[in-house]
């Protein structure tokens, strides 16, 4: 007997976080700019214990042994023990103020992508618009929620506000309700684009003359410059913005702590937040105490925000960048290859002019020792055959200037090959 499952789990986007995760691994001796994993070499183990001190410490000012005791050891509070935390830190790094009540503590952005679309989304004419190419995760999410995705194609500096005002009224004019759209605003994962300012503006704009929701998904905003532009809920003036936090990038992402901030009242009365809890309730029923606690450490130790605790990971990410960059430009001179020039970040995106798809890469690791990703995986509709994203956080200098060089004499000759054809 073969037992049938969800017809969802055979959809192509379920098998992409593993195969990024597991394809290093196939291929030891290649040099990976596949993988978007955070930079291990500034992490220490006894980091752990001195979060967990300095939050214990901080619990011990107001609460008696018993109390402290429970707080580590017992089920905790479906939204969180944190929330007080993460507000102030969003009022030191982010510059806006949102009630403790709004915040849902999550075991990673992802999950709170995963309450969030099953709270708004249910009715089959409900539509989640995303960038194209977007990151999988919220693609699987839906997929799984049987709910309908819609790629808005960014163009080549990222999203057009245009282009999503467009996709609404199209959505519309077919009879669809487009209740949100997720958008990831720093350094995007996968292409590597920061919205600017305006086009942050314009899309809040027309988010709140459509009635849409936008979900801002920002973990690699603090591996950029010190000084940001505006997130999206800062500049949010409508509560239009849902915004899903993570800290896998700015503390450590085995803590697998998030976090969501939802302000919005809902139909019946309370706070979107309120809703995500429940569902939280039957999801994972509370995010790990421990982590809660080790990642409240980490911001009391950062003197309460991300931007001082990041000081020396995003010089580390800014640095890379360039050197990739530097490296890029000096070896694919006079190649036609283009590629986009991110100040900061985890990824940039090269598209060549041959089809970049599971061959190519094969043939790329086995023949000339370097890996990267198919931007292909990262379009939910069709896109992206000429594209490749390129990850350079976790790579010391020498990985990316040798990377880089195999990368060259790769292109190299699929370039002539493809100029013979
Ligand atoms: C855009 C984006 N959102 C969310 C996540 C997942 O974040 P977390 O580790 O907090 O679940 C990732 C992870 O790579 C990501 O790239």
């Amino acid at each position: 007997m073969s037992w049938p499952v969800h017809p969802a789990l055979g959809d192509p986007v379920m098998d992409t976080m593993n195969f990024l995760n597991e394809i290093a691994a196939r291929y030891p001796a290649a040099i990976s700019f596949a993988p978007g994993r955070p930079y291990d070499g500034f992490f220490d183990v006894e980091q752990i214990f001195g979060h967990l001190r300095g939050y214990l410490d901080h619990l011990a000012a107001g609460l008696n042994p018993a109390q402290v005791r429970d707080a580590l050891f017992q089920y905790g509070p479906t939204a969180g023990r944190i929330q007080g935390l993460i507000a102030e830190a969003l009022r030191q790094d982010e510059g806006f103020d949102v009630p403790d009540e709004s915040i849902v503590v999550t075991v990673g952005a992802q999950e709170a992508m995963l309450l969030t679309v099953r709270a708004l989304f249910s009715r089959p004419e409900d539509v989640l618009l995303v960038c194209s190419p977007c990151y999988v995760g919220v693609v699987g999410v839906a997929r799984l929620l049987g709910v309908t995705v819609r790629a808005v194609p960014e163009r080549e500096n990222g999203l057009d506000a245009g282009d999503l005002e467009l996709a609404i009224k199209a959505e519309k004019a077919l009879g669809n309700n487009p209740r949100a759209v997720y958008v990831i605003p720093d350094h995007s994962n996968p292409s590597g684009n920061t919205l600017g300012l305006e086009t942050r503006e314009q899309v809040l704009q027309i988010a709140h003359r459509e009635q849409v929701l936008v979900l801002e998904d920002s973990p690699y905003r603090w591996a950029g410059p010190s000084e940001p532009v505006p997130s999206l809920k800062r500049l949010d003036q409508h509560r239009q913005v849902v915004q899903l936090g993570s800290f896998s990038k700015t503390v450590f992402p085995g803590a697998r702590v998030g976090y969501v901030v939802a302000d919005q009242e809902v139909a019946g009365g309370g706070l979107l937040a309120a809703e995500l809890a429940k569902v939280k309730s039957m999801v994972t029923v509370n995010t790990p105490p421990l982590s809660q606690a080790v990642v409240a450490g980490a911001l009391l130790s950062g003197g309460g925000g991300v931007r001082d605790l990041t000081a020396q990971t995003r010089r580390h990410y800014q640095r890379a960048m360039q050197l990739t960059l530097d490296q890029l430009q000096l070896r694919l001179a006079g190649l036609p290859v283009r590629w986009n020039r991110p100040s900061g970040g985890f990824f940039l995106s090269l598209q060549v002019p041959f089809p970049a798809d599971d061959r190519e890469l094969i043939s790329c690791a086995e023949e000339f020792g370097v890996l990267w990703t198919p931007m292909r995986y990262f379009h939910p509709d069709s896109g992206g055959e000429h594209g490749i994203r390129l990850s350079i956080s976790c790579l010391s200098d020498e990985e990316i200037a040798t990377g880089v060089s195999r990368l060259a004499v790769y292109l190299t000759s699929r370039c002539s090959a493809t100029s013979r054809q």
